[in-house]
């Protein structure tokens, strides 16, 4: 069957729903959060109505049951990135995934592959998002580590021009986003994996805006370690993962202690349990995770190759109507090599938050401000953008809507 967004909406009751009297909803925030498939919210409220009990604990049915839900959920998220299940980390964001990797490295002691102090280096970009930033600033302060990053270019690409001068022998972690959320580019891991490793550093990939849209092999891949989160690849908030090769988990300090997390305990001292469960402290979020298993069979099934191919369709689709508008400038890479669904943009003397609030106006949901990545709208020297983001449920209506509301905020604004 051939792939159909109109059809597919249908299966988001959401999408069904009017906002703003009466007006049909337009839906392009989906880098922001995703909507979701009545499929998923089953799965997460049958868990509640049918299975709920303590996994890993209860010697009852329902904790047999709920136990299997939750593990296999695992197997889903292993498969669907190519990896073991002992490699993947149930978290409850993204957020949550990175901050682990980077204070469990801060807490590495002296002899460990992960120790880091004065004197080495950790590497990000200037494109990341807030959440793949400041934990490794924190990351560099704690352990008095030099932080040092890669610059972007104005089309809005990472400039390697000076790699090995970036990645040097110094450097213990080098941490990027796969695909930037506020410019849509897709970054050339090959090359910067490649350094990485050549110097024995890790390679920890935020993968939030990757994930939902595109075929995901870590070992493809070749990273370390890779982050998302549920609620932007059609799944429940509240779940995240972690990804991890299996050994490095295994050498990694716990992030939070507490139940489950542990191999043996007494009085005074406690030992560590394997990966996945040394970082999976306390009762998890296993509706949640259920709900995001869901969610990935549900992807799998329309295709990941699909959706990359129909978000690059809307994209140049989107790309070559916008350009047509008199004054809108976008923000990142205008050819569609390796670059994905986000456009943002500025229109003329339009303050993002009017253009996005005119837009609300007509029933179009869009992103504005910094989005979460600071330090890169003040090297655009823009001061907030507007962002359209697609996912497989938006159609060439929905950009057209987009097209025709930003005529007319031009017009109202004059
Ligand atoms: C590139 C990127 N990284 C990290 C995050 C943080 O994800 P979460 O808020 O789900 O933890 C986001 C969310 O917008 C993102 O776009």
């Amino acid at each position: 069957m051939s792939f159909d967004p109109g059809a597919i909406a249908k299966d988001f009751p959401i999408l069904s729903r009017t906002i703003r009297d009466g007006k049909r909803l337009v839906y392009l925030d989906s880098g922001a959060t995703s909507q979701k498939p009545s499929v998923v919210i089953d799965a997460e409220s049958d868990f509640y109505r049918l299975h709920n009990a303590a996994v890993h604990r209860g010697a009852h049915q329902l904790a047999e049951e709920a136990t299997d839900a939750y593990e296999g959920a695992r197997t889903i998220v292993a498969e669907f990135l190519g990896a073991t299940s002992n490699e993947i980390v149930f978290t409850k964001s993204a957020t949550e995934s990175l901050n682990l990797v980077a204070y469990a490295m801060g807490n590495a002691e002296s002899g460990s592959s992960f120790f880091i102090a004065d004197g080495d280096e950790i590497v990000i970009t200037e494109m990341e998002h807030h959440a793949n930033l400041i934990p490794w600033q924190q990351l560099a302060a704690r352990t008095g580590a030099t932080l040092k990053w890669f610059e972007v270019t104005p089309e809005g690409r990472l400039d390697l021009g000076s790699i090995n001068s970036v990645i040097t022998e110094k450097t213990k972690v080098v941490a990027l986003t796969h695909q930037s959320n506020v410019l849509g580019t897709i970054n050339p891991l090959t090359e910067i994996v490649k350094r990485a490793h050549e110097v024995g550093a890790a390679v920890v990939l935020d993968a939030c805006q990757s994930v939902p849209h595109m075929p995901i092999s870590v070992k493809e891949l070749d990273v370390d370690f890779l982050a998302f989160s549920g609620h932007k690849s059609v799944g429940p908030t509240g779940v995240g993962i972690l990804w991890g090769r299996e050994a490095l988990l295994n050498d990694l300090p716990p992030f939070l202690t507490g139940g489950s997390m542990i191999e043996n305990v007494t009085m005074t001292s406690a030992t560590w349990a394997k990966a996945p469960k040394r970082f999976e402290a306390g009762v998890p979020n296993m509706a949640q995770a259920v709900g995001l298993g869901a969610a990935l069979t549900y992807l799998q099934k329309i295709g990941m190759k699909d959706i990359f191919a129909h978000e690059q369709e809307l994209t140049k689709y989107a790309m070559d109507a916008l350009l047509q508008i008199s004054d809108l400038a976008i923000v990142g890479p205008r050819d569609l090599n390796d670059r994905g669904g986000t456009l943002s943009f500025t229109v003329g003397d339009i303050h993002p938050h009017d253009l996005g609030q005119f837009l609300d106006s007509q029933g179009i949901a869009v992103r504005t401000g910094h989005h979460c990545a600071w330090p890169l709208t003040r090297k655009l020297g823009v001061p907030a953008t507007t962002r359209a983001s697609f996912y497989l449920y938006n159609t060439t209506h929905d950009v057209d809507a987009l097209v025709s509301g930003i005529r007319s905020a031009q017009k109202y604004f004059g």
